[in-house]
Formats: structure tokens, sequence, C-alpha cells
């Protein structure tokens, strides 16, 4: 089980601090949402944050490119120390070219799907894949609440990666807490964005622990 705090929810005046903050958590992964202001009604941070907080984070800068757009801004985020890019299936016939850009730039591809988007989307491009994000939330902002109709979408494509003996990550995001987190373990999530419910804790390193320890406890034996 991987749990990757969303910067969105850190404080805005310290990311430096925050993302060091998820380092000693022993979060995996750090997650980071990029936002342009047209793909969702917010603009947030860019290339420039992530190169100011990779000092701060010694494992997994996972990008979420929330882009109409994305492709320009590639070799920017590699450059500033990304791991992973992720963008949206929502794009539709830039998706192809898109995973090819990132894979050529040496780094893990991810598909975002948004929750109005039939589950079918991602289907043709689950073999070009290290990620699914499965959005339980609308995108562009922290602290919503998380909608309950996204969990059959976890649970299809976790049948699909078991039917096609594929090993892409399942990543879930948006009003991920202890109980939703086990919710989408049980429908076969194993990587999971947190926001809200784990930068409002003082001491995040249990939150974390907690996290990964209800998602491992739900998750499907065998
Ligand atoms: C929303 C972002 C999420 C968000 C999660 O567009 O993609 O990563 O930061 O925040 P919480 O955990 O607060 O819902
Ligand atoms: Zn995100």
């Amino acid at each position: 089980m991987i749990i990757a705090p969303s910067l969105l929810a850190a404080d805005f005046a310290r990311f430096g601090h925050d993302a060091n903050r998820a380092d000693r958590a022993g979060a995996e992964w750090l997650h980071l949402d990029i936002m342009d202001g047209h793909f969702v009604p917010n603009i947030s941070f860019g290339p420039q944050l992530v190169r100011a907080v990779r000092p701060h984070f010694r494992r997994v800068l996972d990008v979420h490119l929330m882009c109409s757009k994305p492709e320009p801004l590639f070799q920017a985020f590699v450059d500033a120390g990304a791991d992973r890019l992720t963008t949206h299936v929502e794009l539709g016939n830039q998706v192809t070219p898109l995973l090819w850009k990132i894979r050529s730039l040496g780094r893990k591809v991810g598909l975002a799907i948004n929750p109005p988007t039939l589950i079918s989307q991602v289907r043709p491009y689950l073999d070009q894949v290290d990620l699914i994000l499965v959005m339980t939330v609308n995108p562009g902002f922290g602290g919503q609440p998380f909608i309950e109709e996204c969990v059959p979408k976890i649970q299809q494509v976790a049948a699909w990666r078991r039917q096609l003996g594929l090993d892409f990550r399942i990543e879930v995001d948006g009003g991920i807490n202890d109980e939703t987190a086990a919710e989408c373990a049980r429908a076969g999530a194993d990587t999971f964005v947190a926001g809200t419910s784990l930068f409002r804790h003082r001491n995040l390193k249990l939150a974390v622990q907690r996290m990964r320890r209800v998602a491992a406890a739900a998750a499907p034996k065998g």
C-alpha cells in the first residue's frame, strides 16, 4: 500500500516544511496537483514548486496534471524532479501521444479519470500505463466529499488488471480518509492520495501509518 499526501492541502506559505513533514512521516509518494485554471476551475502551482520541494522529499514525486495542454510542461516537470506524470483520459485523442511522450522522457506514466467519465474510456490504454488514477471527487479543490459512485470504477479497473495480467497501480484521489481508504482498498485500490485528512493532523506520521494499516487490512487477500 502506498500513501501519497497531497501538497494541495499543505500550508501554501511553507511548502518545503510540509514536504519535509511528509518525508519524515514515511509517506512513499508526495502528490502534487498541477491545475491550469482551464481543465479545472482553479490554479495551484507549477514546475518551480516541484523544484522547490524536491530537496525536501526523498522518495517519489507524483505529479497529477489537471491541465488541458500538458505536453509543453512535461520537460519542465521532469527537469524539476518529477518521478511520475499523470494526465487525464478526458483529453481524448491527445492521450496516446501524451502517454508515449511521458514514457519517452523516462518517467512513470499515469492516466486519470474523472467521476462522470465512463470507466470504459481507460480500457484501451491499460497496457500503456504504470498507474490508473480513479478520481473520487471532481478535480480542482481539496476538502471535497468522497463520491461513492466511483467505487465500482475501481472494481472494474482491478478486474481488468487481473484478467489482463497487468501490474499498473490503482490510485484514488479525493475525499480519502481512513474509512474511504479502506472502502477503496476493498475495491482494489493500492495507492491513496489524501490531503485534508492527513495534513490536518499534528502527527502526520501516525496519520500516514494508520491509513496504510487500515488500507492493508481491508485489501483483498491473495
Ligand atoms: C483534487 C486533487 C486532490 C486533492 C485531494 O483536484 O486532485 O489530490 O488535493 O484533496 P483531499 O484529500 O483534501 O480531498
Ligand atoms: Zn490529485
